[in-house]
């Protein structure tokens, strides 16, 4: 961190929750030689920064944040191939390289090492590539974790064709938008899953073939077994999501938002065949994968609103009651603090 420049970063300190979180006068960060200095433009809002700051109390100051798109304000003196002034997505996934070798807790953004949230972040320079050409800066900033995670979730993981039918739940949200945008480009059938009949309309138009409201015993109210169940709300909806699906199907889960704790009978595993898979955000070529699938489908997060940083509290609240429909996106500007120019310390 430089004493010599400051950024501002909303940090999160002391109440656990919304509560605890501050906009302040931080150090700014210094790109190391293999890392990249990127000057913040917008940061998506994950479910991951929620959990986050409900369990953060008295660790240190945080600053949290997986997802941004930005300019790139330095390089470090190993990253030839990258520009001051490049636009660029980040993504948020560090150090997982080999799609095989899944790292023990893939180290994310805001997690372990500093976030998105403020106007500056560094990042491994092979953690930043170009936005694709169909999308807006803020658009872009919505889809890293998301696109990552839902991607890794339906081909990877859920190996889902054309012509199969996926059930979501939680497909309402950042991840679960993505994830039913994806499956619907790859003709599949897609059953939403929503506690609100109030977001029939959207999910049809982002591509639900068919919606199902309300979260207890979805299964019962399905037109047809599911072949891939992909699941992120958990202990609410688990029980049903086993029950979904026909003999040899699969669930991929990849959250908890409710709680990760259930009881499940090995019976309805073993004599129906079930194939159960966990995953969590993906690898550097599943990254890479992700970012030509949106482009060749021309797949465009859903953005429910673009809010300042300084509003994040309110924000974070409002995911919290569930009524958003897509991503929360933070635009991240000045602060009225003379900064130097992002080239004056570059390299
Ligand atoms: N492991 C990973 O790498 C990874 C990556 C991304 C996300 N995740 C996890 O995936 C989950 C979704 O993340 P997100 O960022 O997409 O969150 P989000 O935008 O808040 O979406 C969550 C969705 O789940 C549903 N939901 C929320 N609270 C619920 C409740 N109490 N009961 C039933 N449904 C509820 C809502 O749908 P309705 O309002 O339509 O019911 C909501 O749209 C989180 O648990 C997150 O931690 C994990």
């Amino acid at each position: 961190m430089s004493e010599k420049f400051t950024m501002q970063a909303l940090v999160h300190a002391g109440s656990a929750g919304p509560d605890g979180l501050r906009l302040e006068q931080v150090p700014r960060p210094e790109a190391g030689s293999d890392e990249v200095l990127v000057k913040v433009v917008a940061a998506g809002l994950n479910r991951h920064e929620l959990f986050v700051i409900d369990a953060h109390t008295d660790d240190g100051p945080k600053i949290v944040g997986a997802d941004a798109v930005g300019t790139i304000a330095a390089t470090g003196s190993s990253t030839d191939s990258l520009r001051v002034g490049d636009t660029v997505l980040i993504n948020p996934c560090i150090g997982w390289t080999d799609t095989e070798d899944v790292p023990e807790v893939p180290t994310i953004l805001g997690g372990p090492v500093q976030g998105t949230f403020a106007e500056y972040v560094t990042v491994p320079s092979v953690n930043v590539r170009p936005v694709p050409p169909h999308l807006s800066d803020i658009e872009a900033a919505a889809l890293g974790l998301a696109g990552l995670t839902a991607y890794r979730a339906l081909f990877t993981k859920g190996r889902l064709r054309a012509g199969h039918h996926v059930v979501i739940t939680g497909a309402t949200g950042g991840a679960g938008t993505l994830a039913v945008s994806m499956a619907a480009a790859t003709d599949a059938e897609v059953t939403v899953v929503t506690r609100h009949s109030s977001k029939i309309a959207q999910a049809t138009a982002l591509g639900a073939t068919h919606v199902v409201v309300g979260i207890d015993g979805f299964n019962e109210k399905l037109h047809k077994p599911a072949d891939l169940v992909i699941d992120s709300v958990g202990s609410a909806s688990f029980p049903a999501a086993v029950k979904a699906l026909r003999p040899g199907g699969r669930i991929i889960s990849f959250g908890a938002t409710t709680t990760p704790d259930i009881t499940l009978s090995l019976r309805e595993l073993f004599f129906r065949q079930t194939t159960l898979e966990g995953t969590s955000m993906g690898s550097a070529p599943e990254f890479d994968q992700m970012l030509q699938f949106v482009t060749d489908h021309a797949i465009r997060p859903t953005v429910h609103a673009v809010r300042p940083l300084s509003e994040a509290a309110d924000a974070l609240r409002e995911m919290a009651s569930g009524v958003a429909f897509g991503k929360t996106v933070f635009t991240i500007g000045p602060t009225g603090t003379p900064q130097p120019s992002p080239s004056a310390d570059a390299r």
